[in-house]
Parts: structure tokens; C-alpha cells; sequence
């Protein structure tokens, strides 16, 4: 047990930490992604998809916490490594300098991660805390995106959503191990392609409801 509370007390293991609780999210968001676009088969296919999830039951409750307690390790190791970068800014770009270099996505991940963060207080509001008697999950986002400001906040925050996947991704695939010099740019390009499809694919979204609703 003493190993474990030393390895993730170490600086090695909190990049582990935010490297595997990261990729779950990126699993969790391909599923999500995979079950809001079963929409563009129509609204009661989508209807279908959201109540075959919540007949899970308990399961799917077990989901939700394991996600959540997920979110808690993965914000605090993150914004504790921001402030740790910050203290030590002499040193910082020595600190940050990788075989990446510095990208857009990288030099943003703790504002992107925030900005996500804040967008999850809303989207839960939005959809998932809401009282669904008498109406269809269908319904609900299709009304919230009859608001022209919602799809806009919707839309740019899924450009946030893949500007810190594009890096993150990546960031990931190198602390778990795929950090060889020959793959690396392989590794780069399909963290990219991926992060294009899920900005794309998220942000299609809002647009889609609100047309067919
Ligand atoms: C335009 C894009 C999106 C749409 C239309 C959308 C739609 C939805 C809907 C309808 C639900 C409620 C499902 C239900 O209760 O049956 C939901 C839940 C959720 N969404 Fe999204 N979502 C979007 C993007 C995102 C993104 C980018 C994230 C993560 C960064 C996210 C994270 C979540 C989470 C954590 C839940 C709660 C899951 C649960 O309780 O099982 N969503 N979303």
C-alpha cells in the first residue's frame, strides 16, 4: 500500500494519474458522442438510446460515480501541477519543454480544463438535473437549442472540448509509454484527427437539434 500512496505522491505518478483518468474520459466521450449521434437516425431512435441506458439501473449509477470520482482526481492533480508550474517559473519552460514542443493545445490545457469544467456545471443542469416527467430527453435538448445563444456556447465550447483533447490525447499516449521518436509523430496526427472529429462531431450537434426539432 506504502508504494502506491509513494508512486502517485510522485511527480511521475500524477502525470499517470491525469494520463489514465484522461483517457477514460476520451472513452467516455466516444461513447457519448457514438449515443447523442444516434439523433441523426431520428428523435425516437435517440429516445431509445437514452432509455436503454437508464434501464441499466444500478450499473449505470456505478458509472456515474466512478466518472465522477474520475473528474475530482483528474481536475485536482491538474490544477495542482498548473500551480506547481506556476511556483516554479524560472524553471518552467525547461519544466514543460517535451518532444512536442509547444502547441496551442499545451500551452492552454489548464484554461481549457476549466473552461470544460464549467461547461459540465451547465450541460448536467441542462440535461441531466432536470425533471423528465411528461416529456422525452428528445425534447429537452431540442428545446434548449431552439436558443440561438445556447448552440452558440455549445458550438465554441466543443472547439475548447477539442483543442484540449488534441493535446491531452497525445500527452497521454506519451506517459503510459507510446513516446518512441518513430511514432511519436503517428501518435501526433491521430491524436489531431481524433480531436477534429470530436470538435466536429460535438459541435454538429447543437446546429442538428436545433434544425429537425
Ligand atoms: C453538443 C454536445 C452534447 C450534447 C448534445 C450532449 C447531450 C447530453 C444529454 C442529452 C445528456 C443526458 C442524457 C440522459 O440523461 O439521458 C448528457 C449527459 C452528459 N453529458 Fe453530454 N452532450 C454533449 C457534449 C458533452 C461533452 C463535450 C461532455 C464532456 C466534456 C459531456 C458530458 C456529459 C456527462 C458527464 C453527462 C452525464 C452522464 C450521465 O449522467 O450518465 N457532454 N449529454
Amino acid at each position: 500500500m506504502n508504494w502506491l500512496v509513494k508512486t502517485f505522491s510522485s511527480s511521475i505518478g500524477k502525470k499517470l494519474m491525469m494520463a489514465v483518468t484522461g483517457l477514460c474520459f476520451i472513452g467516455f466521450l466516444m461513447v457519448h458522442l457514438a449515443g447523442n449521434l444516434t439523433v441523426t437516425a431520428g428523435g425516437e431512435v435517440f429516445n431509445a438510446y437514452a432509455a436503454k441506458l437508464h434501464s441499466l439501473g444500478a450499473p449505470l449509477l456505478v458509472m456515474e460515480f466512478v466518472l465522477l470520482a474520475l473528474a475530482v482526481v483528474h481536475v485536482i492533480t491538474g490544477l495542482y501541477l498548473f500551480y506547481r508550474n506556476v511556483m516554479a517559473r524560472p524553471q518552467r519552460y525547461a519544466v514543460n519543454r517535451n518532444a512536442g514542443g509547444r502547441t496551442l493545445g499545451s500551452a492552454t490545457m489548464p484554461y481549457t480544463g476549466v473552461v470544460i469544467l464549467a461547461f459540465l456545471v451547465i450541460h448536467l443542469t441542462n440535461f441531466t438535473f432536470v425533471d423528465k416527467t411528461g416529456t422525452t430527453i428528445f425534447q429537452i435538448v431540442s428545446n434548449a437549442f431552439q436558443n440561438p445563444v445556447t448552440v452558440l456556447f455549445y458550438t465554441l465550447v466543443m472547439v475548447v472540448v477539442a483543442l484540449h483533447v488534441s493535446h491531452g490525447l497525445w500527452s497521454a499516449l506519451q506517459t503510459i509509454g507510446a513516446n518512441h521518436p518513430k511514432y511519436m509523430p503517428v501518435v501526433m496526427a491521430a491524436s489531431l484527427i481524433f480531436a477534429v472529429v470530436v470538435g466536429i462531431g460535438f459541435g454538429f450537434l447543437p446546429i442538428y437539434f436545433s434544425l429537425i426539432a
